[in-house]
Parts: C-alpha cells; sequence; structure tokens
C-alpha cells in the first residue's frame, strides 16, 4: 500500500486522490463535528463551498445549515460547528448542509477519490480500519488553516498512517507520523500548541477543545455516499427516497 499525506491545501493538487482511498481531516472542527454528527444519527453532511450554496439548499424544513466563518457561527444558520451542537435532538435523520472555511474544501477534494470518508482524533483508529478495508492505496487530506499547515490534522494524519498497516510513504507522511508519535497520549497539549485552538479559546470554546482533541471515542466512519458523508453502513438509497440529499456534493 502506498499512503500519501497532504499536509496543506497547497499541496491538494499534487495529491493523487484517483482511484485511491481518501480521507479529509479537519480537527478543530468540521471533520470532529461531521463525526459527532454521525454519532447523534445524523442522515447526511452535504459539504459546499460557501454560504450561497448553503443557502440554495435550504428546503423549508428537512435541511439544516450549519457552518462557520472565522469559527463564529454563520448568521441565520441552524448550527454552528461544534461537535456538541449536533445533538441527537437537533440532526437525527436529518441532512446537514455544511460550508466551513477549511473542513469542507478538504471534503469536497476527497469526494472525488474512489472512496472517501472523514477523519478526527476521535474516530481515528475506526477510519484507518475503514481505510484499510477498501484495500486500495490512501491519500490523506489535512484541511490545515487558510491555506497553511495545522498542526491538529498533521498529528491526526500521523496517528492514522501507522495504523493503515505497511505502507510507502509519500508526501508529507513521514513529518506526519513523527508528529503523531510526539503527541501520542498527549493530544492535550495541541490545546496551546495549535494556532487554531489558541484562537478558539480566546472564542471562548474550550468545551469544543475538549470534544476534538480525544482519541477514539467514536466508531463512526462518514463515508462519502455520492451525494454526501453518512455514517459507513447507512444506505444512500433510504436517504434519497426520503427526498433528501440526492444532489451532488458541493454543487
Ligand atoms: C474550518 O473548516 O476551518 C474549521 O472547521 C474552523 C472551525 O474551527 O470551525
Amino acid at each position: 500500500m502506498r499512503v500519501h499525506v497532504a499536509l496543506s491545501p497547497s499541496e491538494f493538487a499534487d495529491a493523487p486522490v484517483s482511484g485511491r482511498t481518501v480521507l479529509a481531516i479537519d480537527v478543530l472542527r468540521a471533520t470532529s463535528a461531521a463525526v459527532a454528527a454521525c454519532d447523534a444519527g445524523c442522515a447526511l453532511i452535504v459539504p459546499v463551498p460557501d454560504e450561497a450554496a448553503a443557502l440554495a439548499r435550504r428546503d423549508g424544513g428537512g435541511v439544516l445549515l450549519a457552518g462557520e466563518r472565522g469559527g463564529q457561527a454563520i448568521p441565520g444558520f441552524d448550527l454552528g460547528n461544534s461537535p456538541d451542537e449536533f445533538t441527537r435532538e437537533r440532526v437525527e435523520g436529518r441532512t446537514v448542509v455544511l460550508t466551513t472555511t477549511n473542513g469542507t474544501a478538504a471534503m469536497m477534494r476527497a469526494a472525488a477519490g474512489a472512496a472517501a470518508a472523514l477523519a478526527a482524533l476521535t474516530n481515528v483508529s475506526a477510519a484507518a480500519r475503514w481505510a484499510r478495508g477498501q484495500a486500495r492505496d490512501v491519500t490523506l487530506l489535512c484541511a490545515g488553516d487558510n491555506g497553511a499547515f495545522s498542526l491538529e490534522d498533521a498529528v491526526c494524519a500521523g496517528l492514522l498512517v501507522p495504523a493503515l498497516g505497511p505502507a510507502e510513504l509519500a508526501g508529507g507522511a513521514s513529518s506526519a507520523v513523527a508528529l503523531g508519535r510526539h503527541y501520542a497520549g498527549c493530544l492535550g497539549r495541541l490545546a496551546t500548541d495549535s494556532l487554531w485552538a489558541r484562537r478558539l479559546a480566546h472564542q471562548a470554546r474550550d468545551a469544543d477543545l475538549a470534544a476534538c482533541l480525544r482519541q477514539d471515542v467514536s466508531v463512526a466512519v462518514p463515508v462519502f455516499t455520492g451525494t454526501g458523508f453518512a455514517a459507513a453502513g447507512s444506505d444512500p438509497d433510504a436517504l434519497a427516497a426520503d427526498g433528501r440529499g440526492r444532489r451532488g456534493v458541493g454543487a
């Protein structure tokens, strides 16, 4: 198996996705929120590039709009990007249309792979198990921070890579593995070492940091179904049958 890690969006253009299993990673906070949404029974998460694309999906009741800009919830949207907002009461059985600064772009890029899913620290072992089961070369896309490197995404990639099994490493994979080793067992340090974590702390989002900087608290893996990401095992036809989520990702 070959494993390529793109450590930031500036490396996405050179990261192979065609014919591969691709995982998008945005630990703070989009993929962590998506995992929480799946745990809460969300039917489908549809990433879109911006507020206008999200508003175009509003359908008068069924679809929830979620996301952030600069860490703040988007005015008029139903949900922000805090994992704790994605409760069973809010999202069970619902389609969530999500737009975030960095995470949803990585999700949309991942969707071009032969198989795609979302990984976070909270589901890292389950995501690795799912990717191993796909039996293809793997590409990990770190969402980063406004086009630049983001420590917590690289650490997540670095924990995921060894869990995929023996592999030929490419791109930033070796660096990620070194970072993963460094932070294994002390993920809480990312709350102060990560630039974006410090910014979220300034927004009084310590609960989000606590929720996101935990390893393997979920076995949910949001997997691309052709229309959006649903917990592995969800039936995309069943999702379509209730009239939700039939349009392509990001359209
Ligand atoms: C992003 O997509 O940039 C993040 O998820 C930002 C955030 O913490 O909400």
